[in-house]
């Protein structure tokens, strides 16, 4: 055995299920079948679709997920009120079982079996024969378990699995906003495209540029620039079931951009640790944080905001979008921000975190007009009356003026005392509190793996 295939064969023994979790994972799914057969009429059929049917699920980390297919002549609405309630109607809360209401396209069940450690998605949808039939975006995933069971080998499946753990060890697995990464359908269509996770990263490593077109069912098709126009994509991946979906919409150029550096180095040096990450010790986090803090001598700002008792999906994009709000704000006031991160511990306290150089700019040139091209030197230098000075450089004029912010820390304080935001949504940031440099000791090991994350690839 090579040293690729040694590796692949070493990380797959850790995360493929074993049979033990695989009969548990059968039979709690198979319970969960049985209960709403009991629960549904007979004209509502129950299959199970994702990754624990295609055989590519990973260890530990299963999501089960259950379909209710609904017969034509149902609506949308309709299908979702009923299917919601028959998948509340199976829960059994004396048994440490809970649900929680999910929003993809349309609203779902996730149910918890607290006790095992399993969770599955119960999701209403149309039984479709045919694509054209289609009515909601799920309607598709029946299709794609025909799909991958008849055309994807046993090995196969397997180099799925391998190529999720990569992704998501360098957090670019999954497709929702917060990741922007390969969906677990997405990395299917992949290896099933390039025949095998080897010769997948040789391709990323080697030829991936966008526009980037892959077409399943034909390898050697080019796209013409009408196809990439409609799509309006620079990374296409045709459906397989479905002609006119990009199965790779939702993957982030910045997502394509880390696989292809993943993939360049693992070809150029196959190594395991590739597959595992660096990992540090968390005793160490607090020095691994100062010592960043010394050699790049930038200032880590870290805001911490009590959450309500919401889902993480409702709060972390709200946590996002006022991150990037604060970097464009600072931007205004010349101050840049190098590194950004955003997260939730315990679902309980949020966290924004910015890396910035020291800048001090107590005053700033505002750019006024050319002189001699134009009649606006005037006008500019009265509505500058205040400024500290009108300086002519060149033909140019320029007013120093006044800074809102001294340095980014001002700027940093007034956000986290609720004076540039005070409450937005569920945030409210006159409960914030801003910690320099000094991350507090309970916070500095996800305060490291973020920071971790957001430097190395
Ligand atoms: N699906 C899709 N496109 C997405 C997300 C999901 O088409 N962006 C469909 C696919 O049919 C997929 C099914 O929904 O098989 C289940 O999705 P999900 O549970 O998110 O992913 P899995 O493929 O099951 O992978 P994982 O092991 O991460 O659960
Ligand atoms: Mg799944």
């Amino acid at each position: 055995m090579d040293k690729i295939e040694n590796i692949f064969a070493k990380v797959l023994k850790d995360i493929k299920p074993d049979d033990e979790e695989s009969r548990a994972l059968v039979a709690h799914t198979n319970e969960l079948v049985e209960r709403l057969k009991k629960a549904v009429p007979k004209d509502v059929e129950i299959v199970v679709v994702g990754s624990t049917a295609h055989g590519t699920n990973l260890r530990g980390d299963s999501d089960v997920d259950i379909f209710l297919l609904f017969g034509n002549g149902s609506s949308k609405d309709e299908i979702t009120r009923r299917g919601m309630a028959y998948a509340k109607s199976i829960i059994r809360k004396e048994n440490n079982e809970r649900y929680e209401i999910k929003y993809a396209e349309h609203p779902y069940v996730r149910v918890y079996l607290d006790d095992y450690g399993i969770k599955a998605d119960i999701v209403p949808a149309m039984k479709i024969h045919n694509i054209d039939e289609m009515v909601t975006a799920v309607d598709r995933s029946p299709l794609h378990v025909e799909f991958v069971n008849s055309r994807l080998t046993k090995k196969q499946k397997d180099d799925v699995r391998l190529l999720k753990y990569l992704l998501k060890v360098h957090h670019i697995y999954g497709a929702e906003i917060k990741i922007k990464g390969f969906s677990g359908y997405l990395c299917e269509l992949l290896i099933y495209s390039f025949g095998s996770l080897r010769a997948l990263l040789s391709a990323a490593a080697s030829s991936f540029k966008v526009p980037l077109y892959i077409n399943p069912l034909n390898s050697k098709e080019k796209a013409t620039p009408d196809v990439i126009k409609k799509f309006n994509s620079d990374f296409i991946v045709i459906d397989p079931v479905d002609h006119k979906r990009n199965v790779a919409a939702g993957v982030s150029m910045e997502s394509l951009a880390r696989f292809v550096l993943i993939a360049r180095a693992f070809m150029k040096r196959p190594s395991i640790e590739m597959f595992y990450g660096h990992g540090f010790p968390g005793t160490r986090a607090r020095t691994l944080i100062d010592n960043f803090i010394e050699r790049s001598g930038l200032d880590l700002y870290l805001i911490r905001i009590p959450l309500p008792d919401k889902s993480e999906d409702i709060l972390w994009p709200q946590l996002k979008k006022v991150a990037d709000e604060t970097i464009d704000y600072a931007s205004k006031f010349g101050f840049d921000v190098y590194i950004s991160a955003e997260w939730i511990e315990h679902s309980e306290q949020g966290f924004i975190m910015f890396v910035a150089p020291r800048m001090h700019l107590k005053s700033r040139l505002a750019k006024g007009p050319d002189v001699l091209r134009g009649n606006f030197a005037d006008s500019f230098i009265e509505s500058h009356r205040k400024a500290l000075g009108i300086i002519v450089k060149g033909t140019g004029i320029y007013a120093l003026e006044k800074n809102r912010y001294s340095n980014i820390e001002e700027l940093f304080r007034a956000l986290a005392s609720g004076k540039i935001i005070g409450r937005r949504k569920d945030l409210d940031f006159r409960k914030a509190e801003l910690f320099v440099n000094k991350v507090p000791r309970e916070y500095a090991e996800s305060v490291f793996a973020q920071l971790f994350e957001k430097t190395s690839i």
